[in-house]
């Protein structure tokens, strides 16, 4: 897969939404020292997001910051979307002044029927939470497993390449982010899950549609012992440990070793008891707080074209929590 060449840093998906030409007309009407809420006019290219409910959400704020950052008139706007709606929704903003749209629950495998094209990464995935459109038409693009990898790969400074990985649980964010790993060259991917018969059906599907590189961890402790020794890095991707469950493990931690890397894809709290345990075993810990802002900085590099500024993406984050 061919790289974004204008940021080598943190290029994946190759396709920016709005040519230079356009960013060079919209780029100038918001100055970078404007530190006010920009104002929005009919030249402003809107991103929505699409779920129910959205009560919750960074994004609107996360993105509007990076927006304002770099002087873009660009507006992120959340918006509420019934099941019954979507297809209604997304045939509507494909005809309006929209860069494009992050989707979220309930809707990410729903939008794939409403859009004209998915990407190939989204579609052995199954899921996609980021929509362009260009010229009226919709593209769609999964960058939750890419916001975990560069996360990864940034904060602990690694490359998954070749490396040996242990995914614990086995729901739609392990979905993404183990195809993603397969997508992007890891080397061996150990899943284990509570269903142990899910494991079984994630690995069968990537080894057949991404790359034979997945294996299933049984429940048994020799087994699991073994897992722990040869990885070198374990991902937690169930929700055990979030607040308000905070005490609680998702896996044996007397089983990690030092030097590996261990990363919780829960970022409420941002240390989780897991990671607490791993860093005083001598861990290296990655947080959950890097996959959220990473998986938005893509949708951003895609609808806008150019570099996120990813710290200002993250101080919003870090504010919010
Ligand atoms: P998401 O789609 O957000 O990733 P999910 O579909 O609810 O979340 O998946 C959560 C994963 O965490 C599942 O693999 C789940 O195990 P099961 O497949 O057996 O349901 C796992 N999980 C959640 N709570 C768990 C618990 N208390 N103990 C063990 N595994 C748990």
């Amino acid at each position: 897969m061919k790289k974004d060449s204008r940021n080598s840093d943190f290029g994946f998906f190759t396709e920016p939404c709005w040519p230079r030409s356009c960013l060079d007309r919209v780029g100038p009407l918001l100055s970078k020292k404007d530190n006010h809420m920009s104002i929005v006019d009919v030249n402003t290219k809107l991103v929505g997001l699409l779920g129910n409910p959205l009560g919750h959400s960074f994004s609107p704020a996360m993105h509007n910051k990076a927006f304002q950052t770099l002087g873009l008139n660009f507006f992120y706007l959340p918006i509420e979307v019934v099941p019954e709606n979507l297809k209604d929704v997304a045939r509507g903003i494909s005809k309006m002044n929209f860069a494009g749209y992050n989707v979220t629950v309930p809707h990410k495998i729903r939008i794939m029927e409403h859009i004209d094209h998915i990407h190939e990464l989204a579609t052995v995935i199954g899921a996609v939470n980021v929509v362009t459109i260009k010229d009226g038409r919709t593209t769609g693009y999964n960058t939750d497993g890419e916001g975990f990898v560069q996360s990864l790969e940034t904060e602990a400074r690694i490359s998954i390449k070749g490396k040996r990985h242990l995914i614990v649980g086995c729901g739609g964010a392990a979905r993404a982010i183990a195809m993603t790993m397969a997508f992007k060259g890891a080397g061996k991917i150990l899943i284990s899950n509570r269903t142990e018969q899910k494991a079984y059906d994630l690995a069968g599907e990537i080894n057949d549609k991404v790359r034979p590189c997945c294996h299933v961890v049984g429940k048994d402790p020799k087994e699991m012992k073994s897992a722990f020794q040869q990885v070198d890095v374990v991902i937690n991707t169930t929700s055990i440990g979030m607040h308000p469950d905070e005490d609680r493990l998702p896996m044996d931690t007397e089983l990690l070793r030092k030097g590996q890397i261990v990363s919780d894809i829960v970022y409420n709290p941002a240390k989780t008891e897991l990671l607490k345990r791993a860093e005083a075993k001598g861990c290296k810990i990655v947080t959950g707080i890097g996959m959220l802002v990473y998986q938005g900085a893509e949708g951003f590099r895609l609808w806008t074209g150019v570099a996120p500024p990813v710290e200002e993406m993250f101080a919003v984050v870090r504010a919010i929590k």
